[in-house]
């Protein structure tokens, strides 16, 4: 794991470090580099791993099948290519889901990586399966993207709601910011707190317009407004999509249409729409989802926890589907009671 010592990184190496399956190489941070992992990330099985700094990450890639990459999308973006040669990789950052036309404007970078970006998989594996066995690097979707894309895309293919006009609303926990330490993130900033922030900047709007459009009818990317908040909770994200009912939707057929997307996939629940909470989804890797028609609009509301199916459990989904092992190995008991 590189980036072991950040939030999504830090859940992805407790959750390796406790599957059947896995073996835990390696786990990178400059920060915590020679300290024991276990003790740092509270790991209850005493294994002896220390960090290794960033620098190690390549030379300690060669004697691995999976390396999960949990650092910023540039680095992601140099880094991931080189290991692909030899290892498979699992990116959680933004470096491998969009056109590479796009990053200037979204990520602030030009793309250095075109033709692995282009093969790269995007493993959402509820919307869009496993990746094929050929695949080098697998890019783990954006938490917001994730939560609007399973509130949205079934509703697009049943046709039972309009691609033109999908309003996302998105609403994060703060460990959706990373475990960074500056002002704006202080506690005496956000406790109490709801602010919109990067409105109509934010590189998941082109993400979910992207992967919608696999699920929408038509030619065209759909027409996606994005607005992503802060609000005070340590984990936990609430998505709400607002898209325009076509005639003949009710919350009936819209209810079935979640119902029949997810039907069979574990980590996935088709609930009442008063029955999606932020709370209920946080510490589990579970994403719920129910909808209903109000007016001329389809609502339809998603919640998740940003670091589990908005990154690390997802992520263990996807490096399960590249080892050929069940989309839940590692994940199965993970259940938790939220009073
Ligand atoms: N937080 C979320 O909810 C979430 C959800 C989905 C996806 N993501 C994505 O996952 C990635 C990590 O996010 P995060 O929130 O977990 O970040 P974070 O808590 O800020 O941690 C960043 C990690 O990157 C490491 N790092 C810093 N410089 C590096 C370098 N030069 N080379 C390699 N690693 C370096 C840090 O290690 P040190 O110990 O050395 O500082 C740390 O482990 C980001 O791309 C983010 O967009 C995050």
């Amino acid at each position: 794991v590189v980036g072991a010592s950040g939030y999504s990184g830090a859940v992805f190496t407790a959750l390796a470090s406790n599957h059947p399956n896995l073996e835990l190489r390696f786990a990178t941070s400059d920060k915590a580099a020679g300290e024991p992992v276990a003790s740092r990330l509270g790991l209850p099985n005493g294994s002896k791993l220390r960090f290794s700094s960033h620098d190690d990450a390549l030379k300690l890639s060669h004697d691995v099948d999976v390396v999960v990459i949990a650092s910023s999308s540039e680095h992601a973006m140099r880094l991931a290519p080189v290991i692909a040669a030899h290892a498979r990789v699992v990116d959680l950052s933004g470096a491998f889901r969009l056109d590479a036309a796009a990053y200037p404007k979204w990520y602030g970078f030009e793309h250095a990586a075109a033709s692995e970006l282009q093969r790269a998989f995007y493993g959402l594996p509820e919307l869009f399966g496993p990746p094929p066995s050929e695949t080098r690097i697998v890019s783990n979707p954006g938490c917001y993207a994730t939560a609007g894309l399973l509130a949205a895309a079934p509703l697009l293919r049943d046709a039972v709601a309009s691609a033109d006009d999908v309003i996302i609303d998105g609403k994060s926990g703060i460990s959706g910011a990373g475990r960074r330490a500056d002002e704006a993130y202080s506690f005496v900033e956000l406790a109490e707190e709801v602010r919109a922030y990067k409105v109509g900047t934010h590189a998941h709007t082109p993400e979910i317009a992207r992967y919608l459009q696999r699920y929408a009818h038509g030619s065209a990317e759909p027409r996606v407004t994005f607005t992503p908040h802060l609000v005070p909770l340590r984990r936990g994200l609430l998505v709400t999509a607002y898209m325009v009912a076509r005639q003949g939707a009710t919350t009936e057929s819209v209810r079935a249409s979640l119902e029949r997307s997810y039907e069979g996939k574990s980590f996935v629940r088709v609930v009442g729409i008063d029955e999606v909470s932020a709370h209920a989804a946080a510490g589990t890797p579970m994403a719920l989802v129910g909808a209903c028609v109000t007016g001329h609009r389809i609502v339809s509301v998603c919640a998740l926890d940003n670091l589990l199916k908005g990154a690390a459990s997802q992520a263990m989904q996807n490096v399960n589907a590249l080892l050929g092992l069940p989309d839940a190995a590692g994940l199965s008991t993970y259940a938790r009671f939220a009073p």
